[in-house]
């Protein structure tokens, strides 16, 4: 089973901050670093780093040179990715020292994908491969209906949470990753643990995959319902850790593990992702995870 991510790509320029600036406030920063991130391209890394066949649709401008590399290093195909005359997209990204993040992004190139484009990278999939979607891009709505059109298993991570998010067509996801505040935005329900059930009986078609951050996760479909807690780790930083459990998910769905087994290696993936910095950098290979899952 194949794999289309079709996604953001952005530089994050990371700020380390005693604290997140407040109103107001002008605010030192311990530090500077620049680094690939961008939630799609940060999913796709994770896909490729655990070892699923993936191809990434975005575009980036002229400046993207950086994300490009990226994508070569986890051996992903960089020549599929569109050239925008846009800028490429940008983080602006703050860690406090307890390694938790407050994330401005900048859409550029990521705001203005074309269907043309769009359509010519879907006829690469076959029914049945999996399409993968964040809410960091333009023609989310025409991605959703367009991948269960083709008959695609259609995973959605409705990251970040945006007002029209709730108006999207999310009858057509086959598949809801996300995490306690996206779920709350589409469920309507404030307990986390009430959240799979709402968002089953919402979007009934959907298998849920809900993080909790320190009280691990939990999946949900018409037959089971399988938790996994976290792997702990000292946390450095946060950024990515999302993306790693989501890549590592799907690859394990897409290799027709079972559900336990894609927890626990998504678990042991994100665990190793907080306990690095940046967001690219931070996202293990296939061998660390296993490593950590075998214990070593
Ligand atoms: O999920 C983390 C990502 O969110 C960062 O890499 C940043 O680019 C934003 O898209």
């Amino acid at each position: 089973m194949k794999i289309l991510c079709a996604g953001s790509l952005n530089i994050d320029r990371v700020y380390p901050v005693p604290h997140f600036a407040r109103a107001g406030e002008t605010l030192a920063s311990t530090g500077f670093s620049q680094a690939a991130g961008g939630k799609g391209l940060n999913q796709t890394i994770a896909l490729a780093r655990a070892g699923a066949s993936v191809r990434h649709a975005g575009a980036v401008g002229e400046d993207g040179g950086l994300l490009r590399q990226a994508l070569r290093d986890a051996g992903v195909d960089d020549g599929l990715l569109a050239q925008s005359a846009l800028p490429t997209g940008h983080a602006i990204i703050q860690v406090d020292p307890a390694g938790q993040n407050s994330i401005i992004v900048s859409a550029g190139a990521n705001g203005a994908l074309e269907r043309e484009y769009l359509s010519a990278m879907l006829d690469g999939c076959a029914p049945g491969d999996i399409l993968l979607v964040q809410n960091e891009t333009n023609e989310l709505p025409w991605l959703l209906r367009e991948g269960r059109r083709r008959r695609l298993t259609v995973a959605f991570n409705p990251s970040p949470v945006t007002p029209d998010l709730p108006g999207y067509p999310l009858d057509y996801a086959d598949i809801l990753i996300l995490n306690e505040i996206e779920g709350a935005a589409l469920s309507g329900e404030s307990d986390p643990a009430r959240m799979p059930a709402a968002l089953r009986a919402r979007y009934p078609r959907a298998r849920v995959m809900l993080t909790l951050g320190g009280d691990g996760c939990v999946y949900e479909d018409a037959g089971q319902t399988v938790r996994q807690g976290i792997f702990p780790v000292k946390t450095v930083d946060t950024t990515a850790a999302g993306d790693t459990f989501c890549g590592y998910f799907l690859a394990w769905l897409a290799e027709e593990r079972p559900i336990a087994e894609a927890l626990r290696a998504a678990s042991a993936a994100a665990a190793l992702a907080v306990s690095r910095p940046g967001a690219v950098p931070s996202i293990p290979t296939r061998r660390e995870v296993l490593d950590l899952l075998r214990g070593r």
